[in-house]
């Protein structure tokens, strides 16, 4: 496999950014004659962001797979596909080979099949770490299936809503998932998920812990028997094909639900062609990934930065994943740098929140360990620090190994926002530069362009995008207005991102964060409103505010002011965890709240709107500069808050 469209110095960075945007027909039809195509395309891109209509390629067939699996067989047949590194570092590895990835593939495919899945139904799946989780993935989308993956640490609620906005029938699932020394329930989950779902035909389970599972007869059925089924249907004189299905490059490829600043999680559609383009032209391109290095991303593939940089993008560029089932700290905080040792890492790519809690347990987990397959190091999801950025580089990467610092969003498909490793400069905690055809611009909160810098050379502003990327997300599924409304109308023709961001002199970009009602937890979304919904639903609430402060290690923690009713027992500690009991009943652990402050009242205008920047103030204990609370129904309440805080 060669990338004849990999940049390789700073003049061929501006130059191909330039023709990006002066022409983006013209590069972007170029670069995918690198991929492998049904039918070409009558025209390479047909947009506006008033509707908005994003349209890639149109008219061209594709599938996916084929690019991701059955192109690389001739050459590549052989060759590591995935790398598996269980939770239990004394289990067997599993290496995936590009044959055998298609072999599964094709079963998986045909097991959809068997159980009566068809091109564009929904299969939702809730998986832990494990290679089936690909199969089941890629499978979907060989027959042109939809799939929508759920993290693992989402509560049965949280799925319900996601199946019933998705009108999912089909789920996989595993009897368990391990992770550290934990062993999650997945399928009694999924089980509680179901109560009252009428839609759901059904239920593939993997066996993975093995711990009990109930099993409903005509509804729920065990992989290994649809496999070993599907085995024989696919394989015919040692010949494995599944044909995969012709999809249109516009037609939608997964669902990812993600929080916003309002109401529930948005399902984000992705499309087929355009994201196989952007996942692997920037995989490619900022990791500047040569052919046999082994990339280990740690995201979770219930995220998109695990769709994207475990799955679409390694594999659509023949290149080698390595997909870890464990967490970062178990069975100690060496982990990470036992895998890399291990298998001889090449690229490393995280989240600034694990090298935060790595840090905080010091060298001794680095000793002995030899990274010196490290070339390049990545970090996604949340602002960097620069003590984190500067450990990470030291420490991990001794000093040589380029650290790139990839802003994006589970809208935008892939990195929009990064610098290239070692061929465009790094600047630590900024993400630095645009991808080739992605043209950001910073605005005020009218929509104009923000032009003026401060003494120091920086412009400030709210992050937009002037014109689509391949990936840009499509729609939100069943509710196209919901898109509008979220990305393309805050701003007049533009994609808003919800970030806050600087430019430098030089246009580098610094993310600042959200400047929306949206907090980014240990590199998680999550909507304050959708806690407050939470929160609220816990009897005796009877009003919450949920606002962001920042927290060492996760980046941001979530401080929820809480006004309750009657507290029988007279116990504020043990009120706390039940409380935590309904937002993890609702949401999932992850969207627990770090501090509950009960007060009596919450600081509201006349027109009876809370005023969070006050409440994000004491919060982040800056209790000196509340600013003007003369407008408030009753600023008495501020002073009892003040006090009051943890
Ligand atoms: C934040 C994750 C600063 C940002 C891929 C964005 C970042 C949100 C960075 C999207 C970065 C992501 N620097 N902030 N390098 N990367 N973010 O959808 O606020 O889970 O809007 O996608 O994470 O989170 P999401």
């Amino acid at each position: 496999m060669s990338y004849p469209y990999q940049i390789t110095s700073l003049e061929q960075y501006k130059a191909d950014y330039k023709k990006s945007v002066e022409e983006p027909e013209a590069f972007w039809g170029n670069i995918a004659e690198n991929f492998q195509w049904r039918k070409k395309w009558n025209k390479v891109l047909d947009w506006n962001f008033r509707e908005p209509k994003v349209e890639w390629f149109q008219g061209a067939k594709l599938n996916i797979t084929e690019n991701c699996i059955d192109r690389h067989l001739a050459t590549m047949g052989d060759k590591p596909a995935i790398i598996w590194e269980p939770n239990n570092p004394e289990e067997r590895v599993r290496i995936v080979t590009y044959n055998r990835l298609h072999k599964r593939v094709c079963q998986f495919a045909q097991v959809l099949k068997n159980n009566g899945v068809k091109k564009g139904d929904r299969v939702c799946i809730y998986m832990g770490m494990v290679p089936e989780l690909a199969y089941a993935v890629l499978g979907c989308a060989r027959i042109g299936a939809i799939h929508s993956v759920i993290f693992g640490g989402f509560s049965a609620q949280s799925i319900a809503d996601r199946l019933y906005d998705a009108q999912a029938e089909f789920i996989v699932t595993c009897d368990g998932a391990y992770r550290g020394n934990k062993d999650i329930p997945l399928k009694s989950v999924i089980d509680d998920a179901l109560i009252g779902n009428r839609t759901v035909k059904k239920v593939i389970v993997y066996t993975r812990t093995r711990t009990p599972v109930s099993m409903l007869k005509g509804r729920d059925v065990w992989w290994e028997d649809e496999m070993e089924h599907a085995e024989h249907q696919v394989e015919q004189n040692g010949v494995v094909s599944f044909p995969a299905e012709e999809m249109d490059a516009e037609d939608p490829l997964f669902i990812l639900y993600t929080s916003g600043s309002t109401g529930k999680p948005k399902g984000v559609v992705h499309s087929s062609a355009g994201y196989m383009l952007w996942t692997n032209y920037t995989f490619v391109n900022v990791f500047q990934y040569k052919p046999g290095d082994v990339h280990f991303c740690t995201a979770d593939i219930g995220w998109i930065t695990g769709h994207s940089y475990i799955l679409y993008g390694p594999l659509s560029a023949g290149g080698t994943s390595l997909m870890f089932e464990g967490i970062p700290t178990w069975p100690d905080a060496g982990r990470f740098w036992d895998i890399v040792d291990k298998h001889k890492v090449n690229i490393l790519y995280t989240a600034p929140t694990a090298i935060r809690s790595l840090m905080g347990f010091g060298l001794e987990p680095l000793k002995g360990k030899d990274l010196s397959s490290l070339k390049i190091l990545g970090t996604v999801g949340e602002p960097i620090n620069e003590e984190a950025w500067h450990w990470y580089d030291e420490h991990v990467g001794k000093g040589k190994c380029p650290i790139v610092d990839t802003w994006w969003q589970t809208e935008t498909g892939g990195c929009l926002i990064s610098n290239m490793a070692g061929v465009t400069p790094a600047k630590p905690s900024w993400a630095t530069l645009p991808m080739p055809g992605v043209q950001p611009i910073l605005v005020d909160e009218k929509g104009e362009e923000v032009t003026e810098a401060d003494e120091d050379g920086i412009i400030k502003g709210n992050l937009c995008i002037k014109a689509p990327w391949p990936a840009i997300l499509r729609t939100t599924y069943g509710d196209h207005e919901r898109c509008r409304q979220n990305y393309f109308a805050t701003y007049e023709n533009l994609y808003f991102t919800g970030d806050g961001a600087l430019k430098d002199a030089d246009g580098n970009f610094r993310i600042t964060g959200r400047v929306d009602d949206v907090l980014n937890v240990s590199g998680h979304r999550i909507g304050t409103a959708e806690v407050e919904n939470a929160l609220n639903m816990h009897a005796g609430v009877v009003e919450s505010a949920v606002v962001g402060y920042p927290h060492d290690v996760k980046g941001q923690g979530i401080y929820a002011y809480v006004i309750y009713g009657h507290m029988h027992n007279n116990d504020e500690e043990l009120t706390r965890k039940d409380i935590l009991q309904t937002v993890t009943r609702v949401i999932g652990p992850i969207a627990k709240p770090d501090k509950i402050q009960f007060v009596s009242g919450l600081p509201k205008t006349r027109s009876g709107k809370i005023m969070r920047r006050i409440l994000r103030k004491i919060a982040e204990g800056e209790t000196g500069s509340l600013g003007d609370t003369s407008t408030l129904l009753d600023p008495a309440v501020v002073d009892e808050i003040v006090k009051g805080k943890l």
